[in-house]
């Protein structure tokens, strides 16, 4: 059994919240879990000082593997010239030298794609095929019965809430290769509100179950949208032999803890070409 804390959208700057910052970091001590995903946008403007939060803020968690990926909030919007030239300068400077990245630890292996795109696609983001083909060679090279976790900002199927824009482009020639590499979960975050799908929603009529697509709202920030506006949320995922099991935690206005919300139970995807027979 594989226990993931999923975060995302810390949004370091004008909109970050302390009090939930403290709130994720006593979730995190006390949960104990094998992996930490922060799933993008840590910063909200890219600026040294957020970054700076940002990585404090990291620096509390507990010390297990933390896997983040860069969101279209962690390069900058409005310095043009910054973003022309060096967009993520100071993402390599102070939180990680790698854009694209990939962490084993026993029974898992992730791989982190940066789906920011700040020349082409600032918000709705990109992910290109030669990222599609080195997660392929790292969960190539991964033993077979590894879980296969992917991490990308950007969303694959549409958000509940109609302003949180249009999922990646090329979302279902994605899902098509993530099924053909045996990916076991996909975790992002960007809408600002829980979000949990199946890549059924972009391949139906396939067979088995789906690669589960798992939106993680906004942990550290007022960003929150639609369902969650004005709150806070991260997910407790569970990946068992059969089954997947995402366990959202929210942080109510005024409240001091994220206390649990329903489980989400999904059978585990598996295709038959590339992972073999069953897992664990
Ligand atoms: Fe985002």
């Amino acid at each position: 059994m594989l226990t993931i804390l999923h975060a995302s959208d810390l949004q370091c700057g004008r909109p970050f919240l302390p009090h939930a910052a403290d709130a994720f970091v006593r979730f995190a001590n006390q949960l104990q879990a094998d992996v930490i995903v922060v799933a993008g946008d840590l910063t909200q403007r890219a600026k040294v000082a957020e970054f700076h939060t940002a990585k404090t803020l990291l620096e509390r968690l507990p010390a297990v593997p933390v896997i983040v990926t860069p969101g279209n909030h962690d390069v900058p919007l409005f310095r043009l010239w910054e973003r022309a030239l060096a967009p993520h300068r100071n993402w390599r400077a102070l939180i990680s030298p790698d854009l694209d990245s990939s962490v084993r630890r026993p029974g898992a292996t992730f791989v982190a794609l940066n789906s920011s795109a700040p020349r082409t696609a600032i918000v709705n983001g990109r992910v290109r095929s030669r990222q599609v083909e080195f997660a392929r060679r790292a969960f190539e090279s991964a033993p077979e019965d590894d879980a296969r976790v992917l991490v990308i900002h950007h969303h694959f199927v549409p958000a509940p809430d109609p302003t949180a824009g249009r999922p990646l482009p090329g979302a279902r020639r994605l899902a098509e290769a993530f099924e053909s590499m045996g990916v076991d979960l996909v975790l992002g975050g960007h809408v600002h509100e829980t979000h949990v799908n199946t890549s059924r929603a972009l391949l139906p009529g396939r067979d088995g179950p789906g690669v589960p697509l798992i939106a993680c709202g906004t942990t550290t920030s007022r960003r929150g949208r639609g369902s969650e506006a004005g709150i806070n949320s991260l997910n407790v995922i569970r990946v068992a032999p059969h089954e997947v099991e995402v366990l959202p935690h929210r942080l109510a206005p005024g409240a001091r803890d994220f206390e649990p919300a329903a489980a989400i139970v999904i059978p585990r995807h598996r295709t038959s070409g590339a992972r073999g027979a069953a897992v664990g």
